[in-house]
């Protein structure tokens, strides 16, 4: 299979339950009690920086980008990525990453925040933060990820990471 017929689209809010099942299948239940889920519970994602992938009329693939405060600095939250287990290494994680990004910087987002495999997301530019963060809950710090969309934002990215509107 290749993804060339796949189409991205912005997520709207009846794609929900379709990309509540991938999460489960990928993430299973212990996705509730990491850091980033702490976070975004307390905050709806962001419909206009979030994207699906479709095949047809099945959801195959899923991106979430949530705003956020690191300390003083605005940021969005990235996650959770998911692809559909049968459509995985078609290039479809790449697409939906490589669209989020242009979206949070076209819209003058200066700093993405995620959670997760260094190995895959260095790729599209993150890379280890080396400032201290608060989370709700621990992380792994080669895990905690950010990339810079603003040249220097990341070296005031620091201190309590919280859903943006709350206190
Ligand atoms: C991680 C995930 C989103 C990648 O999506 P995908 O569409 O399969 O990936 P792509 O086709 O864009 O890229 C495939 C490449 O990424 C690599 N890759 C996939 N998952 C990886 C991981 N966790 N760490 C490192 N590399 C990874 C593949 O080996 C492949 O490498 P290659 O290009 O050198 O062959 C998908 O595998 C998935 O949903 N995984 C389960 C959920 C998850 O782990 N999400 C990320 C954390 S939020």
């Amino acid at each position: 299979m290749d993804a060339s017929h796949i189409i991205y689209a912005q997520e709207r809010p009846a794609d929900s339950a379709a990309i509540e099942h991938m999460n489960n299948i990928s993430f299973g239940a212990a996705r509730f009690t990491r850091a980033a889920f702490l976070i975004r519970e307390r905050c709806a994602h962001d419909l206009e920086l979030s994207l699906v992938a479709w095949d047809g009329d099945k959801i195959v693939g899923s991106v979430r980008q949530t705003r956020i405060v690191i300390g003083q600095v605005n940021a969005l939250l990235l996650g959770p990525l998911v692809v559909d287990v049968c459509y995985k290494n078609i290039g479809i994680g790449r697409e939906l990453m490589c669209r989020a990004l242009m979206q949070a910087q076209a819209g003058g987002h200066g700093l993405v925040l995620l959670v997760g495999d260094r190995s895959y997301y260095e790729r599209f530019g993150f890379k280890p933060h080396t400032l201290p963060l608060i989370l709700p809950a621990p992380a792994d710090p080669q895990r905690i990820l950010i990339c810079e969309l603003k040249l220097g934002t990341a070296q005031r990215a620091t201190g309590r990471v919280r859903p943006m509107n709350s206190a």
